[in-house]
């Protein structure tokens, strides 16, 4: 046998990564961070793909005007022979490119999707894009810390007001006796609202260091959410939306230098070593 017949193993392919957007409070903006946040990592060519895990009051159809599809209800309906190709054949395709499982329909049906089905279809998710990024139900009931405990990210989405910062901080309190603080990163939405506490004063509140700041526009936003068109998509020189734009920016470098470690942790000492030696050469 020549080698030419030998089939190579194909290149393992890299797992997706998860993020999950929750809040202790509702009406944060959650979903308006979960849509605009997905399209701009896919705008940066990467596949991307959204699950609304908010499975009772699930708006992600709305907030991308998806017409009549399928959600993860009938997906599980097929679970047992679930693969990814079914899986793909049950997502929506937004305009943008990024696929879609939205919530179900009614919710009464929240109830029916199992804890093993949705770690099933996470799991095939991530076998399939490089981002995963999902919605959550607002709070900590038990199908969104299954959610948060599965994902390698979690922002927890908060802003300016009294009532969503103490709530805040005892949901970061539950998350470190869950084990799973450190996947935190923590969004201030509004943070340009006017309230009497300053978005400069969150970190200490919250006893947290470097927030992602997403400005207040209520007029883009709620726009954008009544018409279903993600301002990231026509709105692209505004602050709010540059603000997601910079965060999808953060999350993919951060996400290169992790994978470089985990791969090849010499090449990134060699990197980092070589940008010192040249900062000490003043280069
Ligand atoms: N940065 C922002 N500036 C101004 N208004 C915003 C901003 N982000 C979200 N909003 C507004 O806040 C409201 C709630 O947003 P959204 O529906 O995304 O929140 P949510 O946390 O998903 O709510 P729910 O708990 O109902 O699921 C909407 O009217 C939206 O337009
Ligand atoms: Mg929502």
């Amino acid at each position: 046998m020549t080698s030419e017949n030998v089939k190579q193993p194909s290149p393992k392919k890299k797992r997706g990564e998860m993020i999950a957007v929750c809040s202790a409070k509702g009406g944060v903006g959650r979903t308006v961070l979960t849509v605009n946040l997905a399209i701009s990592l896919f705008k940066k060519n990467i596949g991307v793909s959204i699950l609304d895990g908010d499975l009772q009051f699930g708006d992600i159809g709305l907030a991308m005007d998806l017409q009549s599809t399928f959600t993860i209800k009938d997906v599980m309906e097929e679970i047992a022979q679930l693969d990814e190709h079914t899986l793909i054949s049950y997502l929506c395709k937004h305009d943008s490119g990024v696929r879609v499982l939205p919530a179900p329909d009614r919710p009464e049906f929240a109830e029916l999707v199992t804890k093993e089905a949705i770690q099933k279809v996470i799991d095939l998710l991530l076998q399939e894009f490089s981002y995963l990024v999902v919605d959550t139900g607002v709070g900590l009931g038990e199908q969104t810390i299954e959610l948060l405990e599965k994902a390698d990210q979690i922002l927890v989405v908060t802003n300016l007001e009294m009532a969503t910062l103490k709530n805040t901080k005892l949901m970061l309190e539950t998350l470190e006796l869950l084990g799973i603080r450190d996947k935190v990163q923590i969004v201030i939405n509004r943070s340009t609202m006017e309230s009497v506490i300053g978005a400069s004063d969150v970190p200490d509140i919250l006893g947290i260091e470097d927030p992602i700041f997403i400005p207040n526009d209520f007029g883009v936003a709620s726009q954008s959410l009544n018409v279903g068109i993600p301002f990231v998509i026509n709105q692209g020189k505004t602050e709010i939306a540059k603000s997601i734009f910079k965060m999808a920016e953060q999350l993919t470098s951060r996400r290169d230098i992790s994978y470089i470690k985990s791969k090849n942790p010499s090449v990134l000492s060699k990197l980092l070593s070589f940008k010192r030696t040249k900062e000490g050469t003043g280069e």
